[in-house]
């Protein structure tokens, strides 16, 4: 799939500007603060109706200003498509080819997007948390049906947890029937991850050796907040009906896929503990790296590539690496940097100098050296 175009208006610090961009290699210049980020954002957003991080809609309208617009070509395997985010105060809307879509999960996974952002060392450092909303994140982009199942989840729990908190008479079988559907969809939703780790354990650890070069053994490590044995279904069964005391003492539902644990380990030791910020750099660049592998070999089509500031991040044997990685990579990349320079990319190219969100006129440039 290939962004052809994109309109912003009042989104972040860009009041309007239009950009036509390369079907392979599109460079985002400029200094510090000048709307770089905000740019890969709006990209983003245009094809998976979601911004970088959760956000309040008024942050992403321009100050001051009541609505803000992204508009978008994209080519895809069913042709040309036309989006449309309209972004106001209370919500965003979506237009696909002129047709609001009501139902916006339905549009989730129908365009993918790969990111390498700098705040994706939170999958490795930060919580287990970061790691099953990134792990969920991704299946979601392969398999639509899990985004829907994470939603009707956390409605569920959302609800069973009501009731342990707020009803002191509250019985075994008023809350019964939270319990058989949080079973059955965690049941579903802990099926996925662990076949997917399963899946992508492999190419992450080809994928370690490769960019250190070293006999690194990696290992994704899930467990599940329930001891399994029969099902996953009847095994949350049971547990929650087991802990009923236990969870209304608490107020809180303590067993499920929202309690499972997921933990990278390198070299047998637990990378959000131990892992150095090149060792945890790498491991994201694995993921990745592992990431599009997946997407293009089970979807048939290569994701879009976004990368944010993340060349100025590497040391030389890692950054070749990834240059080296985006050359063999035959799909659409967005690449930001403070210094063109240093994206030693061979082939041809378009570069955005960007400056206080307005674009200066695009060059396209042949790199003669790599
Ligand atoms: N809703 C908004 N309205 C106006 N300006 C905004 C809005 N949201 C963010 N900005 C501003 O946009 C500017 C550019 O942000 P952005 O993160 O895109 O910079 P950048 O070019 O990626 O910089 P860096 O190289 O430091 O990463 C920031 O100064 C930010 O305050
Ligand atoms: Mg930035």
């Amino acid at each position: 799939m290939i962004l052809k175009s994109i309109t912003l208006k009042n989104f972040r610090n860009y009041r309007s500007e239009t950009l036509t961009f390369h079907e392979r290699f599109n460079v985002i210049a400029g200094d510090n603060a000048q709307g770089k980020t905000n740019l890969l954002e709006a990209i983003n957003l245009l094809c998976t109706f979601r911004p970088f991080k959760q956000v309040k809609m008024e942050e992403l309208i321009l100050f001051g200003e009541e609505e803000g617009r992204i508009k978008g070509e994209i080519e895809s395997e069913s042709g040309l498509n036309e989006v449309h985010i309209v972004l106001r105060k209370g919500g965003k809307t979506l237009k696909l080819n002129g047709k609001v879509v009501y139902n916006t999960t339905k549009f989730t996974g129908k365009f993918n997007i790969v990111t390498f952002l700098p705040s994706d060392l939170e999958i490795i450092k930060g919580t287990i948390q970061d790691r099953r909303k990134y792990i969920d994140a991704v299946i979601s982009n392969i398999i639509p049906e899990h985004l829907r199942d994470l939603k009707l989840y956390f409605r569920a729990l959302t609800q069973r947890n009501a009731l342990l908190t707020h009803q002191t008479q509250v019985s075994k079988e008023s809350i019964e029937v939270w319990n058989e559907t949080i079973a059955e969809i965690g049941g579903r939703i802990t099926r996925r991850r662990i076949k997917f780790i399963k899946k992508i354990e492999p190419e992450i650890k080809e994928a370690y050796r490769q960019i250190s070069g070293l006999e690194t053994d990696i290992q994704i490590r899930y467990k599940t907040s329930f001891t399994p044995s029969v099902g996953f279904e009847e095994d949350i069964k049971r547990e929650l009906e087991l802990r009923f005391s236990h969870d209304r003492k608490y107020g809180h539902t303590s067993v499920g896929p929202h309690r499972d644990q997921i933990d990278f380990a390198i070299d047998g030791k637990i990378a959000s503990v131990f892992a150095s910020q090149g060792e945890a750099k790498t491991l994201v660049l694995a993921l990745k790296t592992s990431e599009i592998k997946l997407l293009t070999q089970i979807l048939k089509r290569t994701p879009i590539l976004i990368l944010d500031d993340i060349a100025s991040e590497l040391d030389y044997k890692r950054r070749s690496f990834l240059f080296h990685l985006l050359r063999e990579f035959n799909g659409q990349i967005f690449i930001t940097t403070t210094v063109p320079k240093e994206i030693l990319y061979k082939g041809e190219k378009k570069v955005f100098f960007i400056e206080a969100g307005k674009v200066q006129p695009a060059v396209l440039r042949y790199s003669p050296v790599y």
